[in-house]
C-alpha cells in the first residue's frame, strides 16, 4: 500500500502552524511562526492581530512545509485543517488557505477538531492502543475524552468553568507575570514550596467534571489583599501552591477516570501537558497500572502545532471523512 502523505494546517488561536505528515505518525517538516510577542503586551491574544499574523504566515509556511519535505503539491494524498473550536478569524485563514490549495491540486479535504490533533500527537510517540483515555489539557479546555476506537470521542470529565491553562494564565496575571504564564509558573513552582492553603474543587463526589474558578480567586483575593497590607507574597511559593492545587484535581480525578474506564492506554495532551509537575505526577500515578500503556505527548508537540492536525487528520482521512468547498469555521466546534 502506498504511503499517505498529509499536509496540515493549524490556526485556532496564536500560532501559524503547517506541517507535513506521512501515514500519521511520522512528521516529514513541521513550520510554526507563534505570535506570542504581538499579544504579550496585551496580556492575552487580541483576535484580529493574530488573523493578521495568520494571513502574513500561512502561504510562506505551507511553501517552506513542502520544500522542507522535498516534495511537491502532487506528492500529497490530502489536505487536513483545524477548522474548530478557536478564534472565528484566526480559524478562517486556515480553512481558506486549505481549501484553496485542496481546489487548486484536486485533492481531498479532511476537516479536523482542534482537540481531536492534540490527542492525536500521542501517534508521534507510540501507537495508541484502544480503548484509550486521555486528559485534554490546554488554555480551552480541560476534559476527560474516552476513545472506545480511534475515531470515536467522548467526553465523560470537563471543566465547568475556567480550562487549566486559563487558570495559569490568570492567576500569572495577577502576579505580574507575561502572558501564557503556564511554562513560567511550572518553573516557578519546582524553586518554592507549598505554603499558601488553596482550596480544591469538586474533589469528594467522584466527579470527572473540573473547576478552577474559584482556585483562581483564591489566589487573586491573597494577592489583593496582601498588596492592601503591603505585604509582599512569596511569588515562588505562591506558584508551587497553586500548582499544587491543580496537580491534585487533575491527579485525583485521573486516578478516578482510570477506575472507572478500564483502557488500555492513557494520554496527556495539550499546552498544559507540558507541565513537568503533571509529567511527573501522572507517570508515578501510571506506575500503579501496569496494564495501561502511558503516552504523554511529546513536550514540544504538547502545545498547538499542525503535525498533531496531520496525525487526526490521517485517521479522519481513512474513517472517509472529507469537507466540501462549503467547509466554514466553527469557533464553538466541540467533539
Ligand atoms: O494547547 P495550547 O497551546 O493552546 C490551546 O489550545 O489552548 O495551550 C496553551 C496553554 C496556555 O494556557 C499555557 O499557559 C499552558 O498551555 N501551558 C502550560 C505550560 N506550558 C504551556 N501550563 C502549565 N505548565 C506548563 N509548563
Ligand atoms: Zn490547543
Amino acid at each position: 500500500m502506498s504511503d499517505r502523505i498529509i499536509m496540515a494546517f493549524e490556526s485556532s488561536a496564536d500560532e501559524t502552524s503547517v506541517a507535513i505528515v506521512k501515514n500519521g505518525n511520522d512528521i516529514l517538516s513541521l513550520e510554526t511562526a507563534t505570535q506570542i510577542k504581538s499579544h504579550q503586551r496585551f496580556g492575552g491574544i487580541v483576535p484580529e492581530v493574530a488573523s493578521r499574523h495568520h494571513i502574513e504566515q500561512v502561504t510562506i509556511l505551507a511553501d517552506a512545509a513542502l520544500t522542507d519535505a522535498g516534495l511537491t503539491y502532487s506528492d500529497l494524498t490530502a489536505i487536513a485543517v483545524t477548522f474548530g473550536p478557536g478564534l472565528v478569524g484566526a480559524l478562517l485563514i486556515g480553512v481558506t488557505a486549505a481549501k484553496t490549495i485542496a481546489w487548486a491540486h484536486n485533492l481531498p479535504l479532511v476537516p479536523v477538531v482542534h482537540m481531536a490533533g492534540h490527542i492525536s500527537a500521542a501517534q508521534f510517540v507510540a501507537p495508541i492502543v484502544y480503548p484509550a483515555m486521555a486528559l485534554m489539557v490546554s488554555g480551552g479546555h480541560t476534559e476527560f475524552v474516552l476513545m472506545p476506537n480511534e475515531y470515536e470521542y467522548i467526553v465523560v470529565g470537563d471543566t465547568r468553568d475556567d480550562a487549566a491553562g486559563e487558570s495559569y494564565d490568570k492567576v500569572g496575571r495577577t502576579m505580574g507575570l507575561q502572558y501564557p504564564a503556564g511554562k513560567l509558573i511550572d518553573e516557578m513552582a519546582h524553586r518554592g514550596a507549598v505554603t499558601y492553603q488553596l482550596p480544591r474543587a469538586l474533589m469528594n463526589d467522584g466527579l470527572l467534571d473540573f473547576s478552577f474558578s474559584g482556585l483562581k480567586s483564591a489566589v487573586i483575593n491573597l494577592k489583593h489583599n496582601a498588596d492592601q497590607r503591603g505585604e509582599a507574597l512569596d511569588l515562588d511559593n505562591l506558584a508551587a501552591s497553586f500548582q499544587d492545587a491543580v496537580l491534585d484535581m487533575l491527579l485525583t480525578k485521573t486516578a478516578t477516570a482510570l477506575k472507572r474506564y478500564p483502557v488500555k492506554s492513557f494520554i496527556v495532551a495539550g499546552g498544559v501537558a507540558a507541565n513537568h509537575g503533571l509529567r511527573e505526577g501522572l507517570q508515578a500515578l501510571l506506575a500503579s497500572h501496569p496494564e495501561i500503556t502511558y503516552i504523554p505527548v511529546p513536550l514540544k508537540l504538547a502545545g498547538d502545532n499542525a503535525a498533531m492536525i496531520g496525525a487526526a487528520g490521517d485517521i479522519a482521512y481513512r474513517h472517509g471523512a472529507r469537507a466540501g468547498w462549503d467547509l466554514n469555521a466553527k469557533p464553538g466546534e466541540e467533539f
